[in-house]
């Protein structure tokens, strides 16, 4: 068979999107079967008569989105998983309910992450700022403790669910018993642990459009349909859920800080969100995954404070505020949901958290060196943010402007209209720079172009004016 789309040079759509477009029918349709092997980038770009970036931008979509998995050097192939869900009737032609690809995907999307920090890496804390001589310590005393060798608690080790409630009840409005606190290896294990406790497999599920995407990968790979909820600026639009997807029995939100747009969701949608899942007896999972860090005025209260019809299950995460290495995330549930998710925990496939890294961190947090490190890490951070938004400052009038948010971890830098932001992450990601297109987070459909940089691990302004430049030189923007 012919795999090779015929792109249409005079055509309105760009010859990559022809090319993605063209392949993700032919795998959707079946002409491209799973565990095929398609053409090697050298090969189509020859066949097509088009540069080969023109096809690694199709190609790196398609293999972002799972439709395709590479397999090095044995080349590309169509994913042995792309069968699509069966979608909730959409009320309106605009309203996506788009089907995920079952295959993990966000290795294809946050490639760059291990090892060593790429530059402007995203949701990546100041590594150079961690107190590792305190931590080996902690370790070294826990490493001694019998217990801390053996096979960890399945909802977690018991001293860190009482210091992530009493860190909850002070810095977040969370008023919860340790028993309520579940540790998990990562936010979305938290999330499939939820959606097993709350038996929602095969429901309906609102996401942000543009939201995080191992949101909408891991929903989609543990059988729910996705639907796309879009963001203003007041955070996720409920009316517009409410409309197109009435059906729907969860919400997956970031209320404190919207990702990656960092806004911050309005009290009067938090009110609407709070009220539709209690009237439809749906369920909220708050991502809450960087609150901490807002650099004007106070970290917002988590929704989950205001959940009076125990609506809300609060994931947090260590990996923001300490180190993601740590893998140690957690799940808030009322005391009615207790039951369930113990029961939930005990099923889990990943065995449960180390429980040596459990008792440090617990041992970090109850001995007051958390709230410390959160402080000292506000100012920096704040420092490090201004820093890349004055390096960025100067190419305002080549098309990159800045919108600095109240909080977070990375800058969203809006890119004019007549340039593709996949194309620019791409050559970014060819240069070393793990810079995301906002497009990318929105599963490639129209709307604001932007990217999205880290600045954490910017250590002066020096450095910050030689990687934005060195960005620029990696757009090749006179190609
Ligand atoms: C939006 C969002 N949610 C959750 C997480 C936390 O993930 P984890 O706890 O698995 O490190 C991140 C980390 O990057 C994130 O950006």
């Amino acid at each position: 068979m012919n795999q090779s789309p015929a792109p249409d040079a005079s055509g309105s759509a760009p010859i990559h999107e022809q090319i993605y477009a063209r392949y993700r029918a032919m795998i959707e349709q079946g002409q491209l079967k799973p565990g095929q092997r398609v053409s090697s980038l050298r090969a189509l770009a020859i066949e097509l008569g088009v540069a080969r970036g023109t096809v690694q931008v199709a190609y790196d979509r398609l293999l972002g989105e799972g439709y395709l998995i590479s397999r090095g050097p044995a080349g590309t192939f169509v994913s042995e998983h792309t069968t699509p869900a069966k979608p909730e009737r959409a009320k309106s032609p605009r309203a996506a309910v788009h089907h995920l690809p079952l295959q993990d995907t966000s290795g294809a999307m946050f490639e760059m992450e291990g090892g060593d920090p790429a530059a402007l890496q995203l949701g990546l804390p100041a590594l150079d700022e961690f107190p590792r001589k305190l931590w080996a310590r902690l370790m070294a005393r826990e490493v001694r403790k019998a217990g801390s060798l053996n096979k960890p608690a399945p909802a977690g080790y018991a001293p860190l669910r009482e210091a992530l409630a009493a860190y909850l009840h002070r810095s977040r409005g969370i008023d919860a018993q340790p028993t309520q606190v579940f540790v998990v290896p990562a936010y979305t294990a938290g999330v499939a642990l939820a959606v097993d406790a709350l038996k929602l497999t095969g429901a309906s599920a609102w996401v942000e459009s543009p939201g995080y995407p191992p949101t909408s990968h891991t929903l989609g790979r543990i059988g729910l349909q996705i639907c796309d909820v879009p963001v203003d600026d007041q955070g996720v639009d409920v009316g517009y859920g409410r409309q197109h997807f009435p059906n729907a029995r969860l919400a997956v939100v970031t209320p404190s800080h919207q990702s990656p747009t960092g806004v911050a969701l309005s009290l009067q949608r938090r009110v609407e969100l709070l009220d539709w899942a209690g009237k439809r007896g749906a369920w909220i999972i708050e991502d809450d995954y960087d609150g901490e860090y807002r650099y004007r005025g106070h970290p917002l209260p988590a929704l989950k404070s205001l959940d009076a019809c125990d609506r809300v299950v609060y994931c947090g995460t260590l990996s923001k505020v300490l180190f993601p290495g740590l893998r140690l995330s957690y799940v808030v549930v009322s005391p009615s949901l207790v039951p369930s998710f113990e029961l939930a925990c005990r099923r889990t496939v990943h065995g449960g958290c180390p429980e040596l890294m459990q008792a440090a961190a617990a041992g970090f947090i109850a001995e007051g060196h958390f709230a410390r490190h959160i402080k000292r890490m506000r100012t920096l951070y704040a420092r490090r943010r201004a820093m890349l938004a004055e390096a960025l400052a100067p190419y305002a009038a080549d098309g990159f402007t800045v919108h600095l948010q109240d909080g977070g971890m990375h800058l969203l830098v809006d890119v004019r209209d007549d340039l593709d932001d996949i194309v620019l992450a791409t050559r970014a990601r060819e240069a070393g720079f793990a810079v995301h297109a906002l497009t990318a987070w929105r599963n490639g459909s129209p709307g604001r172009r932007g990217l999205l940089m880290g600045f954490t691990n910017i250590r002066n302004q020096a450095e910050a004016k030689r990687l934005v430049a060195e960005l620029m030189r990696a757009f090749d923007l006179a190609a």
